[in-house]
């Protein structure tokens, strides 16, 4: 009888081979929701967020692959008008009508010790990143930086709208929200329905030729 590794192994097989089976890909709507017609919004329709949606947010973002598993990403979902108040602040003064009128505003941070829990999450020992501060700086950052993209992307699966933020001050946001802990701004997210009358024509982007090469 397979031992419960094999199992637990066996089981993962499973649960891929029947995604594979049920679903090849996304159909071009759902392309279009989640890349094509997706845009970063700036103002925001008068239509709430609730935390069941934020929860839901979290359920698919967290899946989003890191390195080792490691997880450094923390989010502080600045919600209530009072934690809104203490954001403002921190942001540059354009940022700010786009900012204080989002149902939520996330700060995608990550923890510098995020090493602490890496046996919890990989099984592996967290103490090569204990002793290199700037290994473990390079790390969060890559990877929190990688789970923002994941939020945003899980948002817009969700069916709600992203605008990405970093025009605010990293120090202060530190400083208000991060006090005498290990967590690291990265940027902010703003979450909510997007008022489809503001957005701007979509900006150039390269072509496949003038960015990539195949070896
Ligand atoms: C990390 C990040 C930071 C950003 N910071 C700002 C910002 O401070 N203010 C702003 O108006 N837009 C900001 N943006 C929005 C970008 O300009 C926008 O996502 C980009 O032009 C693509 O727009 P599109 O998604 O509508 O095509 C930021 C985007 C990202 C990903």
């Amino acid at each position: 009888m397979a031992n419960a590794e094999d199992q637990a192994k066996q089981e993962a097989a499973a649960r891929v081979k029947d995604i594979k089976s049920r679903l090849a890909a996304l159909d071009d709507d759902a392309l279009d929701l989640m890349f094509r017609e997706a845009r970063t919004f700036r103002a925001w329709l008068d239509k709430p967020v609730s935390d069941d949606q934020l929860k839901a947010l979290h359920d698919l973002f967290i899946l989003g692959p890191t390195s080792n598993n490691c997880l450094p990403g923390r989010v502080v979902y600045v919600k209530s008008p009072e934690a809104k108040e203490r954001l403002k602040p921190c942001l540059n003064e354009g940022n700010v009508p786009k900012v204080m009128p989002a149902p939520v505003t996330a700060i995608i941070a990550h923890d510098l010790h995020f090493f602490d829990r890496l046996e919890e999450f990989s099984g592996k020992s967290g103490e090569r990143f204990a002793k290199d501060a700037e290994l473990a700086e390079t790390t969060a950052l890559r990877n929190s930086s990688l789970q923002g993209a994941y939020f945003m992307l899980a948002a817009r699966a969700l069916g709600m709208d992203a605008g990405p933020i970093s025009g605010f001050k990293n120090d202060l946001v530190d400083k208000e929200f991060f006090a005498e802990s290990n967590l690291k701004s990265n940027f902010l997210c703003n979450i909510g329905y997007g008022d489809p009358d503001t957005v701007r024509p979509r900006g150039t982007r390269p072509s496949f030729n003038s960015i990539s090469e195949i070896l």
